[in-house]
């Protein structure tokens, strides 16, 4: 979920629209905004926030203090009423949460034998009734009420809270889900991240965990939900506005896409220079010899991270030696996991926000294991779990199906990976040359594979009524299969599955005729000639073949249906390059079927959730 909040002297109400939309990549079920203008009034709506706009548009909504929400939902179905803001039961009160209170079902039933009356389903409305019903109770400060419920409530939450009787004042809070907060001139703003503050302030405030921010009348103080009161670190944001713009692109998904060579390039910059024999990740320094030294590596992530783990272990193991074990991280935290003391655990997530990932690595900390974290967002709670890290620098990613995040997830690994094989002697000194001047040339070989999108708009246009695919790749395009057929998934809702070449003779074959469209990854590599029977395999049942082959592939073109030529590089440096046909064929028939690209129905960007 999405939170957004003003108090100054301007306009609250298309502060807080333009911020929500800003951050509806983290949810966009319904949405809402609360605002105080002698009175507390809450609109809220089922959907997305231009519906919530659309409506607003016959209210007075003139205030210059509120807050405002886009869900994302868990407790409770998506409608009007279990959208935020909730408030009190005495309608003094505001809350907008992101997160889960995990005791409010025995809370609420608290509550309600104490007379409190609950409209929605929701764990955030017995959240705000807990507050009042403590400030009633003691007869003491909102701000007290507050922090007394936050030392009672089991869970994680950012909190923005408003109140009727204080129309200068916000009340925010944070454990385990992010606040920002912006300070502008004579105003203040709290967002869940930077890009609703941006265009107004670049002076910002990082709240911690267990901390409550309170703004009154003009000046900003917080404290720990212990009453020890700490100093605000103002932080300056690195951070354009058009960053986080469409730039001229029908969706951000399409200019992520396209943005992939510079990503690279920013990802690459400063740490690779082949002339030099330089390669260095600045973040990793002091726990590098951990790494080096490690028995084994255990790779933690969700979703497309998880597919950039896969292609990690592959080259891990293959030019580091070290065996590796990847591992989704719900499943990991779940299931008891033998950590021994030194082990290491590297946490992939884009947003570095990921509910999952964030507490597998508690659990591997608190067993002693070292973390070194591979995130997007600069300062996101993963990277600042994580002993050491590197960052992608592929800059902000708004379309919630990873696109750039993954190849330069894939970029940061390569480079962790030949640092430790090279550190450990077990790639030789002309290898690690060789690989440094590939990585260099990547941003310019992923700019010509960026040149098919006109073929593959074509393919597109064949296949977008499909109602299956089959995606098939071997080795580390092993995964780069799993990636393309959970993108056609996300954004297209076309059932696809991503499957090892070899291993659709003991299944999926099954599925082969001529309605079934077979995407495989063949570019050149030691199993070349493998998958060139596989392919055969899938003509010898009528399936419609579509490879990904090396540039000047002449054997393929014979037999495929269609043939997608990308360059060719080192063959573990591949799924960067491969991967890119396999966005834009999901783009374009996510297009084709008039779907939602950039806010695919049910998902977030950022599970914030377990
Ligand atoms: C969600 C997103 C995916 C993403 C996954 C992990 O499911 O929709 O695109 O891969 O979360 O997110 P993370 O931020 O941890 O990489």
């Amino acid at each position: 979920c999405g939170i957004v909040a003003y108090v100054g002297n301007k306009e609250a109400t298309p502060i807080l629209i333009k911020g929500l939309k800003r951050l509806e990549y983290r949810g966009y079920d319904s949405a809402g905004i609360a605002l105080l203008n002698g009175n507390l009034n809450v609109y809220k709506k089922k959907g997305k926030v231009s519906e919530l706009e659309e409506y607003l548009k016959d209210q007075k909504v003139d205030s210059n203090i509120g807050i405002g929400h886009t869900r994302w939902a868990t407790h409770g179905v998506p409608n009007d009423v279990n959208a935020h803001p909730h408030f009190s039961g005495k309608r003094e009160l505001a809350i907008i949460h992101n997160g889960i209170i995990e005791n409010y079902a025995s809370l609420k039933l608290d509550l309600e034998q104490r007379g409190h009356v609950f409209l929605s389903e929701t764990d955030s409305e017995v959240f705000i009734h807990f507050i009042e019903d403590i400030r009633d109770n003691n007869q003491c400060s909102l701000e007290e009420a507050v922090r007394l419920a936050l030392t009672k409530v089991v869970g994680a939450y950012a909190i923005v809270i408003i109140s009727k009787d204080d129309p200068n004042q916000l009340i925010a809070a944070r454990k385990g889900s992010p606040l920002v907060i912006g300070l502008g001139q004579g105003e203040f703003f709290i967002a869940s991240d930077a890009s609703p503050i941006i265009e107004y302030t670049n002076e910002v405030v990082y709240l911690n965990d267990l901390e409550i921010a309170v703004i009154k009348d003009g000046r900003l103080s917080i404290k720990t939900i212990e009453d020890v009161q700490t100093t605000p670190y103002i932080q300056r944001l690195d951070l354009e506005l058009d960053q986080i713009e469409k730039g001229g692109y029908e969706h951000f998904m399409l200019k992520e896409i396209f943005e992939q060579p510079k990503s690279i390039k920013d990802c690459l910059r400063g740490r690779v220079i082949s002339e030099q024999a330089h390669l260095a990740l600045g973040g990793i320094r002091q726990y590098l010899n951990k790494l080096v030294n490690a028995d084994r590596i255990i790779i933690l992530g969700c979703g497309t991270s998880w597919h950039a783990g896969l292609v990690a272990e592959y080259i891990f193991e293959e030019f580091a030696r070290i065996p590796v074990e990847v591992e989704y991280a719900s499943e990991f935290r779940y299931r008891n996991p033998i950590i021994k003391e030194g082990d290491v655990v590297i946490a992939i997530s884009q947003s570095g926000e990921t509910a999952d990932t964030l507490a597998a690595i508690e659990l591997a900390k608190a067993k002693g294991a070292i973390i070194f974290g591979v995130c997007n967002v600069v300062g996101s709670s993963i990277a600042r779990a994580s002993h050491e890290g590197a960052y992608l620098h592929a800059g902000p990613e708004i379309g919630v199906a990873s696109t750039k995040a993954f190849t330069a997830q894939v970029t940061v690994l390569t480079m962790m990976a030949i640092i430790v094989g090279h550190r450990r002697g077990t790639i030789k000194e002309s290898l690690f040359h060789q690989l440094l001047v590939d990585l260099e040339n990547l941003p310019v070989k992923v700019e010509k594979a960026l040149k098919t999108n006109e073929q593959i708009k074509y393919i597109s246009s064949i296949f977008k009524d499909a109602r299956n695919f089959l995606y098939l790749g071997r080795g580390a395009n092993f995964p780069v299969a799993l990636e393309g057929a959970l993108k056609l998934k996300e954004i297209s809702y076309i059932h696809a599955e991503g499957y090892p070449a070899a291993e659709m003779k003991h299944g999926p074959i099954a599925l082969i005729d001529e309605e079934m469209p077979v995407m495989v990854i063949a570019t050149k590599d030691q199993t070349y000639e493998k998958i060139v029977s596989n392919i055969q395999e899938v003509r010898a049942r009528k399936g419609k073949v579509i490879a990904i082959v090396t540039e000047g592939d002449k054997q393929i073109e014979a037999m495929a249906d269609f043939v997608i030529e990308v360059p060719g590089t080192h063959e573990f440096l591949m799924p960067i390059i491969s991967v890119v046909p396999l966005q834009l064929l999901s783009y374009h028939i996510a297009v084709m079927r008039g779907c939602n690209v950039d806010q695919p129905r049910n998902l977030a960007k950022s599970v914030t959730v377990e």
